[in-house]
């Protein structure tokens, strides 16, 4: 028997028949939260399965100022814990300094991604960009037991207990946070060290920082990065003994910016650059690698080989698209949303330290993203990752591809049409060894029973499709990124 309780319920300003394309259909934004205990499991929940999937998700409460873009939506983690061949679901929005100033206001007080700053209600604000509210939307990592949101425009890092989603606070770091600056998303959590890697970006020099925060939550390294203009790097790469920086040629026009403005152009007369630098090094320990220009949104993974950094992520074919296409929503922001338009591949950077030479090659002719790994992989070489195909032209996946970067063969899973899932997470079976003895857990959004489910494969057989299934209270909204926890790294669990 499932035991569900509303947890609470956010004010929402939104019209019931809100027509918008990423506030309805798979976006429709949830308000209520849920506590299901014990839930209904079709199909053999594994009982070697020990550990927490993680989901951050857009859920906006009010209308925008001017103009909505999907990364403007209130956070909200959904969770489910595996234990004992039993599951359990939570969902709580992220209790940032923005939402509740918003839910006392009763409306929208920050701009959006897709509108100027100036139509801010607020002076403050965060974000590289500044006037932008920090919704802690993006992204989702545990580090040092505890889960930790964050928001791609940087700002701060929300931590909430990865079990009950109880509010803990934000980061300090012992005193130590960056808040001029903020952190952005896709901090790095390393495995072996327990140690977290981060990096912050901004309009004024020095246009990037890189840090390191150690296994017990406090700042060690902190170390201003040198490069020729304001960038947007979203994510970052490590190995055991490194840490990769970018500079890719799409960033915000210097000119625009002068005038408040902030546009991303696409400069193929620039390489894309990666800066390699000792995990504890200074700023002048960073060494540069040129390669074709493009954008990366997100690496996969990265490691050494040799005399080699080896890294992996997803090359774009068409990082600015044009404003005309077919299948596509009409707004021309919503195209850098769709890996189809944007022709993400899965690729492969190699920079030999000794030599200085670089080559890099296509792994796969799909096109994928958000691609996740067996955690323990993570720095070191592996084999296997785990990415996701997306609907023509929209921003939601439809089906998840395991990318063999040993072979280049890619073993294919397709939803029903209608039926939509969430980036991955890989959660090794207890006791496993090899790299993909592993389950697969994604949530989805399934718009013909007008529910969601959280969805497990094995990672060995993505093919045979999911092997059980557990519905959620309520349909929720589509999103962005995911972690697996194992149980072991959770305190007191
Ligand atoms: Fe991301």
């Amino acid at each position: 028997m499932v035991d569900v309780e509303v947890y609470g319920k956010m004010l929402s300003t939104l019209p019931e028949d809100d027509d918008h394309p990423y506030r309805s259909g798979p976006w429709r934004p949830q308000t209520v939260e849920y506590d299901a205990d014990d839930l209904h499991v079709q199909g053999e929940l594994p009982d070697d399965l020990y550990g927490v999937y993680l989901r951050n998700t857009e859920n906006p409460l009010h209308p925008a100022i001017a103009r909505y873009h999907p990364f403007d939506g209130d956070g909200m983690i959904h969770k489910v814990s595996f234990r004992d061949g039993h599951v359990s679901y939570r969902n709580r929005f992220v209790r940032t300094d923005g939402l509740v100033a918003e839910q006392e206001a009763g409306r929208s007080l920050w701009a959006g991604l897709a509108e100027n700053p100036e139509v801010a209600v607020r002076p403050d604000g965060w974000g590289a960009r500044g006037r932008m509210k920090d919704a802690a939307s993006t992204d989702v990592v545990v580090h040092a037991g505890v889960a930790v949101a964050s928001f791609y425009q940087c700002g701060d890092l929300y931590r909430l207990d990865p079990l009950t989603l109880n509010d803990l606070g934000k980061a300090t770091w012992g005193g130590a946070f960056p808040r001029d600056l903020g952190v952005s998303a896709h901090t790095k959590v390393d495995d072996h060290t327990g140690e977290l890697l981060f990096f912050n970006y901004r309009t004024k020099p020095p246009y990037l920082h890189y840090g390191v925060v150690d296994a017990s939550d406090r700042l060690v390294h902190y170390v201003p990065i040198d490069l020729p203009g304001p960038r947007l790097p979203h994510d970052m790469a490590y190995t055991e003994h490194y840490a990769i920086l970018n500079d890719m040629p799409l960033f915000w026009a210097p000119e625009l910016i002068e005038r408040g403005r902030y546009a991303a152009r696409f400069h193929p007369e620039l390489p894309s650059r990666l800066g390699v630098i000792p995990r504890r090094g200074g700023p002048g320990d960073i060494r540069w690698f040129e390669f074709e220009p493009t954008y990366v949104l997100h690496w996969t993974n990265a490691y050494e080989s040799g005399d080699e950094i080896v890294v992996e992520g997803f090359f774009q074919g068409c990082p600015e698209p044009s404003s005309a296409g077919p299948n596509g929503p009409k707004d021309r922001m919503f195209r850098f949303l769709a890996q189809d338009i944007m022709q993400t591949r899965l690729h492969r950077w190699h920079m030999n330290l000794v030599t200085g030479a670089t080559r890099e090659e296509d792994l796969s002719d799909l096109y994928t993203e958000f691609g996740t790994i067996h955690n323990r992989f993570g720095g070191r070489p592996y084999r296997y990752n785990y990415a996701a195909t997306n609907e023509p032209g929209w921003f939601t996946f439809n089906g998840l591809v395991k990318h063999d970067t040993l072979t280049g063969h890619a073993e294919r899973y397709q939803f029903e049409p209608g039926v939509f899932c969430s980036e991955v997470g890989v959660a090794p079976r207890v006791g496993g060894t090899e790299e993909d003895d592993a389950y697969l857990v994604t949530l989805t959004v399934d718009m013909n029973r007008d529910l969601s489910e959280c969805v497990l494969f094995r990672a060995n057989d993505v093919g045979r499709g999911p092997i059980a299934r557990a519905a959620f209270p309520e349909r929720i909204a589509s999103g962005t990124h995911t972690c697996w926890a194992p149980g072991e790294s959770i305190a007191g669990w």
